[in-house]
């Protein structure tokens, strides 16, 4: 009999295909098969989820032969890891294998934002070109300062990159980063304070919450940038409107919102923003080397082993 496992979030297609030929996978994410969901909860002894979706303690409370929680991503704000210990539960993630292209939409980001791509993107398309309208000029980043708030292989990654186009790079991370040589900053403010683009790489928990608030985004200043590739909830979303909207800050490029995927609308009008859903990681390659990982700890977890990249 091939073992049970529960889907929340739909996979690449491919990695779908590996799941189905080693386990029975109940998908969760079809309102349809809830009730078909609902009666083989006792039976399933595995869930694979994204890491902005995780697993909520009622969920991990209603599977009673639960062994691992396998997340299809790095973030861990969504399962409560000290619980799921607490009933003997792995949990899993996906390190390393999305670095750079969460990096890269840190770029994205900043370029899209300092160079007007998406607003370049609607003015070609409604025809403003063609009628001889006044496009505005952008910010080059060369010479500019990035200001990384967490310093973690992401964070890494996205000041590589910033090198690149000629920037300076400062961050501030909980501990110590010395082997950069990039400048350390002892709070978020100062950091702010120091930078014309503030990128908010730093994982979530209960301490970072609002970490990016109304006195980091003051510090940043008029001229300056917010680009979020971390999560929403590290960023206070009502500070970041009413900055955009007062025009307290230049723009911001966000990847994570909090309440995902139904975001709030004031975002839509807010000037200078562009909006992705949630895509840092979002490449076939990535996304195939990500669920590679997934089909490792879960043969493992089944082989009875330790799956390879538990983090509880
Ligand atoms: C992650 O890895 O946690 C990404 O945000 C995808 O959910």
């Amino acid at each position: 009999m091939k073992p049970e496992i529960l889907l929340i979030e739909p996979m690449l297609d491919v990695i779908e295909a590996r799941l189905d030929e080693a386990y029975v996978v109940h998908r969760h994410y079809a309102a349809t098969e809830q009730e078909a969901i609902a009666k083989a909860l006792p039976s399933i002894r595995a869930v694979v989820t994204g890491g902005g979706t995780g697993l909520s303690n009622d969920q991990i409370d209603r599977l009673p032969a639960l062994g691992i929680i396998a997340i299809n991503g790095v973030g861990t704000d969504k399962v409560d890891l000290v619980r799921a210990r607490g009933r003997d539960i792995d949990v899993t993630t996906t390190p390393d294998v999305l670095t750079d292209d969460v990096a890269d939409t840190g770029i994205a980001l900043m370029l899209a934002v300092l160079r007007h791509i998406a607003k370049g993107d609607r003015f070609v398309r409604e025809g403003c070109w063609a009628l001889g309208e006044a496009f505005p000029l952008g910010t080059s980043p060369k010479g500019k300062r990035l200001g990384i708030l967490g310093l973690g292989q992401i964070g890494r990654a996205l000041g590589r990159r910033a090198e690149a186009f000629g920037m300076t790079i400062g961050y501030w991370n909980r501990s110590p980063q010395t082997d950069t040589g990039w400048t350390a900053h002892a709070t978020p403010t100062e950091l702010a304070a120091s930078s014309d683009v503030l990128a908010v790489c730093v994982a979530a928990n209960a301490s970072t919450q609002d970490l990016v608030n109304s006195e980091v985004l003051e510090a940043l200043g008029p001229k300056a940038i917010v680009i979020n590739i971390a999560r929403g909830s590290v960023l206070d979303e009502d500070a970041l409107i009413q900055a955009l909207r007062n025009g307290t800050l230049a723009g911001a490029g966000l990847d994570v919102f909090v309440g995902e995927p139904r975001i709030r609308e004031d975002f839509f009008t807010a000037p200078n923003t562009v909006l992705m859903p949630h895509q840092g990681s979002a490449t076939r390659e990535t996304r195939i080397a990500m669920g590679e990982i997934v089909l490792a700890n879960l043969q493992a977890f089944f082989n009875g082993e330790k799956p390879p990249t538990t983090v509880n």
